[in-house]
């Protein structure tokens, strides 16, 4: 069935739920810092106003909104089935600082709900850029270009060119295969999938020729069908080059500042020193970035975005740097050294592998670490290093204790968990160090709203019960050994953190 009210995009089925810590305000400042653009984080307890563009169900918005009761977040989809799974997380939880709005964001600027909407100081778009028509990209601008404070942070995610070059076809075939078998966009993403395998198979050139095509093809398979829909079922589904990302920012006064990917940020994890020579050539930051995504595949950039930024010197970064903390979320014993960065592998040694060692063991200022590594390293090199491979997250806030929307909202997420089946999508947790959620599986967010109901791990052998009530007994023991390990492994994280109580 056609609606009239979707310009092509997916409406017949709702998307997956999940959290990306790109779209935290610390992420975003962090983001400021390595492109040398001073930031001005709000304190503890100060307001700030955070807007979401095409929020989906609102999950990230939520943990913004729990993790944050003194500011206003406003979360936009036009889907009423979004905003109303969102709607109705936010009531259970009893969370009164967002505002889920049901609107197109296409001639938002100019109404009378979008004149209501906050200026904000952070705003965030995941998965909608390269997804909608030109007529919505423009309205996104015109909404932007009146909803974002001077100082205000944006950041914009998309689907990169030439990274997506070799996959133009493969979209294009499954679309039009799709919309012409007829039925829900998941079925319809099923059938333009199933000619691509076909056309794979017998030695297509566009589907066989690039890895992107080759791996895509092979890995869709175990995809949820919600999520495939929504990629590759949209009518407008193009891909954009960084240099016009940019231009288009422009008209809404905004300034590309860096990616929120903290490695991509340095062109000795991204590039060979042959590739940095070439670039070094060149001082305009906008053909750098083109060089390295002519470099590397990079499908899916997460930029950031300033409307006036102050630009900084590298002592003043490095300054503002040294002052951030970072918080570990994965225990110890977990230590990476051999590190996954965009030019390939990396292994972590010497004083760098020291201040990682340290920085597992609890809060610590980057400064504070760096002085245990004789004080050498780059503040932004260890930043990288830990926020970059997922080992470590920058506190919005270094102490105080979960506020009572958090622990609302992580108590209705958890109360969902019914079975360790359900545990395959990702999640979060509201945390108010962190300032948004915690990457928490269904497993955890099971197992932390058990403790936030006074429950202790020594009730283990009952959870394991309840979340293999749909699971084959031969399969009991591996339930067991997954819930152990998050016990032993991420509740000492979760405790760290003031999600569950010590
Ligand atoms: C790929 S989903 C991303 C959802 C969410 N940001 C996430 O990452 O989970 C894109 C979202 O944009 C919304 N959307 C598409 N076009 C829109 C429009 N014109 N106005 C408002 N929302 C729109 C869709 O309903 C969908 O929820």
């Amino acid at each position: 069935m056609t609606q009239s009210w979707t310009n092509g995009y997916v409406a017949d089925i709702a998307y997956i739920e999940g959290f990306y810590v790109q779209q935290s305000p610390a992420r975003m400042a962090l983001a400021c810092l390595f492109g040398n653009v001073a930031v001005d984080l709000p304190a503890a307890d100060d307001t700030a106003c955070y807007l979401e563009l095409g929020c989906g169900i609102g999950l990230g918005a939520l943990l913004t909104a729990a993790s944050n009761p003194s500011w206003q977040v406003t979360a936009v989809d036009y889907n009423p089935a979004h905003i109303a799974i969102g709607t109705r997380l936010a009531r259970a939880a009893r969370i009164d600082n967002i505002n889920f709005l049901e609107a197109d964001i296409t001639n938002l600027a100019a109404s009378p709900e979008g004149r209501s909407i906050p200026q904000a100081d952070f705003v965030t778009m995941h998965g909608l850029w390269s997804w909608v028509s030109p007529e919505v990209r423009a309205g996104i601008v015109r909404l932007l270009a009146t909803k974002t404070r001077p100082g205000c942070m944006v950041h914009l995610s998309y689907n990169a060119l030439p990274a997506w070059q070799g996959g133009l076809g493969m979209q294009r075939l499954i679309y039009e295969a799709g919309i012409r078998s007829g039925g829900r966009s998941d079925a319809q993403a099923q059938a333009g999938l199933s000619l691509a395998r076909d056309l794979k198979a017998v030695d297509a050139k566009y589907l066989t020729e690039s890895s992107l095509t080759r791996d895509l093809l092979d890995s869709t398979a175990g995809m949820s069908t919600e999520y495939l829909s929504h990629e590759y079922m949209s009518a407008h589904w193009s891909p954009a080059f960084h240099a016009d990302v940019v231009a288009a920012m422009a008209d809404a006064k905004l300034e590309w500042v860096s990616s929120c990917n903290p490695m991509e940020n340095f062109p000795e994890l991204m590039l060979t020193a042959e590739q940095r020579a070439v670039m070094d050539r060149y001082k305009d930051p906008i053909l750098r970035e083109l060089i390295k995504d002519i470099c590397l595949p990079r499908q899916l950039r997460h930029d950031v975005f300033v409307r006036g930024p102050r630009r900084i010197a590298n002592d003043e970064r490095d300054a503002a740097l040294r002052q951030l903390t970072v918080v570990p979320i994965v225990s110890a014993d977990e230590l990476q050294t051999k590190l996954r960065v965009p030019a390939g592998m990396a292994e972590v040694s010497g004083a760098m592998k020291d201040m990682m060692v340290a920085a597992l063991r609890g809060p610590a200022t980057i400064g504070d670490l760096l002085s245990l590594g004789g004080d050498r390293s780059n503040p932004a090199e260890l930043v990288s290093m830990l926020v970059g491979s997922y080992q470590g997250q920058i506190a919005m806030r270094t102490n105080g204790t979960q506020p009572d929307s958090a622990n609302r909202l992580n108590r209705v997420l958890g109360a969902r968990v019914n079975s360790i089946v359900d545990a395959k999508t990702s999640g979060g947790l509201a945390s108010s160090r962190l300032g948004t959620g915690l990457t928490a599986p269904p497993l955890l967010q099971f197992i932390a709203a058990r403790l936030l109901d006074g429950e202790r791990e020594d009730n283990a052998e009952a959870w394991i019960k309840a979340l293999s009530a749909d699971v084959i007994p031969e399969k009991h023991d591996t339930v067991r050994k997954v819930v152990n390990t998050a016990i032993e492994q991420r509740l000492p994280i979760m405790r760290q953190l003031g999600i569950v109580p010590e």
